[in-house]
């Protein structure tokens, strides 16, 4: 049984993220990062936290490098809005 089935599956997650992407977008410290397709990107990011959770994602760190490159290279992404996501996962 992987992670995923113990969670009670993809809708949990589905769920999940529907949530923490209210809590991110009313979090000043972190909001600015996201003046993007929020539709997309809660699509993303089921997508990214169901395939971690089953065990089948594949290179997820090299995923998770190359999405956030620029974020990091350019607009200062950091460690402590790192933080702030994590805490709302
Ligand atoms: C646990 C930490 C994090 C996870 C699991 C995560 C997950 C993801 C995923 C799955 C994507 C989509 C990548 C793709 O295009 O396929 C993404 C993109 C993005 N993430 Fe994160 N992220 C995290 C931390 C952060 C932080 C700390 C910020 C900024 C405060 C951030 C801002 C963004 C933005 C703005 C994009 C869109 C980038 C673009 O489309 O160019 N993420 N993230």
């Amino acid at each position: 049984m992987t992670l995923l089935d113990q969670i009670g599956g993809q809708d949990s997650v589905d769920a999940a993220v529907d949530a923490f992407y209210v809590r991110v977008l009313a979090d000043d410290r972190v909001n600015g990062c996201f003046d993007i397709d929020m539709k997309k990107q809660a699509a993303k990011q089921k997508r990214f936290l169901g395939s971690l959770l089953a065990g089948t994602a594949q290179d997820p760190e090299g995923y998770m490098r190359s999405a956030h490159k620029k974020l990091v290279e350019e607009d200062g992404l950091n460690d402590s809005h790192f933080d702030a996501i994590a805490e709302h996962l």
